[in-house]
């Protein structure tokens, strides 16, 4: 019998897939002035104010994942974390428009994720739960107790739907989790400079909601709503954080006084893929093959990551990037991996347009040996699976230029074919989520730090990359021959050398 739940789930992402000739529901205009405020804060709570000097910052990119004593827990280190990792990295100013850019990208810069801190026992930060506000690099103490609990730090995350959903509609929801994906990377780059080995906890929803204070519905009753998403502990061992409390403080401000729409959907799929995140796992992080690490500094890296809005459409990537990004992708090769230790279930499609000793052409990373046979299976029969690297289990699929067909999928988008190289997510799909419709999110949050790996892979070799929300799902299937669902595609990516524009000025984060 089919669960319901996976049943919805299903329904929903066939329901918000984009066609080449209708795009997902979504609102049919939009009102600029009213989009919803880019941070929440909590009135009537305590606030410490963190710092903001980022340490750390003489550790190379290429060093990044190697072993390092862990620097103690404390408002200074964790400051540092948090400007790394969630907090602003500069404000842009064009005319009369103002925004701020994030350590980690987001779709439509929306940036749906709310983050939160628990700690116990960390000098500097009074015990509770803490909401981390953004724009002032500062704690807000939402909840606390009475008595001390086991030491620990922990990170907790929320999505406010109605961020995406304002300007995107129904497929807002998969965004909100491609960004927690970015999210969850961007932690697992930060926390290794730091020498911290973040791991993710498998605690069922209600008890995440709870522990975050989001499932208190009266403080939530004339404000968007939050849902909780996952905690992830900083430390190694296995404290688990206090999930109850006794007091709380402060009410979280309205971020939209006018909301113009409903799309009761993403609430039906957010409660249909509510479960816990998955448990550790053995997959064997096998050795990564030998790369020359790049000396720029991993904080520099980190601070000046930006989405390319255009790329020059002629610049070659060297090979030697394009194997630096393949390897980081897969087990073992990058930190977020340590975070996400499971079987990969995402497997990137390259359409490869210019990369210097590569033919233009269509490839495959599976990346876990076990995907090899079915996505063969599953895959057009015509597909030659050439074997296109040494080391690295890339596949040529077939030589083309498909530098029109990936414009054309990627919702007619020009960075998907003025970029050296567009990346399509294929994830292991209909199965995962009849085993448990969690799933869902999770393979989006594995789709999101694909993304985010490959963006800073790029960066750091003086790339960039650009994530690509919106594309053409079946028009997708139907060039690489899938026809069911077994595998879907849930994210692209474009990667090649930006166009800046000139015309844009950069300020510091936090004057
Ligand atoms: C899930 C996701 C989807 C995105 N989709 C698109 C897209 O379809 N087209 C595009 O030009 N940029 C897209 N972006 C890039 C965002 O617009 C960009 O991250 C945002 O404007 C913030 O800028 P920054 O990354 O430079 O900080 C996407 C980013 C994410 C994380």
């Amino acid at each position: 019998m089919v669960d319901p739940r996976a049943a919805l789930v299903m329904a929903y992402h066939a329901r918000s897939k984009h066609a080449l000739d209708r795009y997902a529901a979504g609102p049919g205009t939009l009102d600029w002035e009213a989009q919803p405020k880019a941070f929440r804060d909590w009135t009537g709570c305590a606030q410490t104010v963190l710092s903001r000097e980022v340490l750390a910052g003489d550790i190379a990119w290429g060093e990044l994942a190697a072993k390092r004593e862990p620097l103690p827990f404390d408002a200074h280190s964790l400051g540092s974390f948090f400007r790394l990792s969630l907090g602003l990295t500069a404000w842009k100013e064009y005319g009369a428009a103002r925004w701020s850019l994030r350590a980690h990208p987001s779709s439509g810069n929306l940036h749906p994720t709310e983050s939160w801190l628990i700690t116990s026992q960390v000098p500097g930060i009074t015990d509770g739960l803490h909401h981390y506000q953004n724009l002032l690099h500062a704690l807000e103490r939402r909840a606390w107790n009475d008595e001390a609990s086991a030491p620990g730090v922990w990170l907790g995350f929320s999505s406010i739907h109605w961020r995406e959903a304002w300007k995107y509609g129904e497929r807002a929801f998969r965004y909100c989790q491609l960004d927690m994906g970015h999210v969850l990377a961007a932690v697992s780059y930060a926390a290794a400079l730091h020498g911290w080995r973040p791991h993710l906890l498998s605690l069922d929803a209600n008890e995440v909601a709870q522990a975050l204070g989001v499932d208190r519905a009266e403080d939530f009753a004339n404000v968007e709503a939050e849902e909780a998403e996952v905690i992830v502990a900083l430390h190694a061992d296995e404290n688990a954080p206090a999930t109850t409390w006794q007091h709380y403080a402060g009410t979280p401000s309205l971020l939209d006084p006018r909301p113009l729409y409903q799309w009761p959907v993403i609430e039906e799929v957010a409660a249909a893929t509510r479960g816990a995140a998955p448990a550790t796992s053995a997959y064997p992080q096998t050795a990564s093959i030998q790369v020359d690490a790049a000396d720029i500094r991993a904080t520099q890296v980190i601070l000046k990551r930006r989405s390319a809005q255009a790329f020059d459409g002629e610049s070659v990537m060297p090979h030697a990037l394009l194997k630096h990004m393949l390897n980081a992708l897969l087990a073992g090769g990058s930190p977020v991996w340590n975070l996400w230790p499971h079987t990969p279930r995402v497997h990137p499609v390259l359409l490869v347009h210019r990369v210097e000793g590569v033919a233009p052409g269509v490839y495959v990373l599976p990346r876990a040996e076990s995907a090899v046979a079915s996505l063969r299976a599953a895959m057009r029969d015509s597909f030659t699976w050439q074997r296109a690297d040494d080391e690295l289990p890339l596949y040529q699929l077939i030589a083309a230029r498909a530098g029109k067909t990936a414009r054309t999928l990627s919702c007619h988008q020009d960075i998907a074919t003025h970029c050296a190289v567009t990346f399509m997510m294929v994830a292991e799909f209909a199965a995962p989520i009849a085993a448990d419709p969690a799933a869902y999110r999770h393979l989006h949050w594995e789709a999101g730090m694909l993304g985010h790996i490959i963006t800073l892979e790029a960066e750091a070799a003086g790339w960039r990359g650009t994530g690509i929300g919106c594309f053409f799902d079946d028009a997708d299937h139907e060039v690489i021959g899938l026809k069911d669902t077994q595998f879907q595609v849930i994210y692209h990516y474009a990667v090649g050398m930006a166009l800046e524009d000139a015309r844009i000025s950069t300020l510091p984060a936090y004057a």
